[in-house]
């Protein structure tokens, strides 16, 4: 069975072949929606898409392992390279999803949408760098 590590909350996890990494999370305890950089991680947690690949909230980076999570539908691409409508933001879209993705597109993942088919390390909420290498420089 493969093995999951969760770096920050430093939780390993035993799973069956193929099981949903959120799904997985969610039961061991781990908060997948800690929100922009940590705020918002209290109301994320009741307000998101809950598993349906939409809100892009469950965001995880997959430092170790890539090659042990199924490929990437067509939805997930799209909700990281599409900021989608939602009346909730000022903006009336919401484009957190999409710069998060900027610069971690070969680690970033929906956890939702992720199956684990091999050992992995995960860290959840990883955090917006505004100010990095990958944007406005
Ligand atoms: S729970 Fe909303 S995108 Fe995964």
């Amino acid at each position: 069975m493969p093995l999951v590590k969760f770096t920050k909350e430093n939780k390993e996890i035993e799973v069956p072949h193929g099981a949903n990494l959120r799904k997985e999370a969610i039961n061991a305890g781990v908060n997948l929606y800690q929100g922009l950089n940590g705020i918002g991680a209290g109301v994320n947690r009741y307000l998101n898409c809950h598993g349906f690949g939409q809100c892009g909230m469950c965001r995880v980076r997959i430092t170790k392992g890539m090659e042990n999570a199924s490929p990437m539908g067509i939805m997930e691409k799209a909700r990281f390279r599409c900021p989608v409508p939602t009346p909730v933001t000022p903006l009336g879209f919401d484009p957190l999803p999409c710069m998060a993705f900027i610069g971690n597109e070969n680690t970033m993942r929906l956890a939702c949408r992720t199956s684990v088919l091999g050992d992995m390390e995960v860290e959840t909420g990883p955090e917006l760098n505004l100010f990095g290498e990958n944007f406005f420089s």
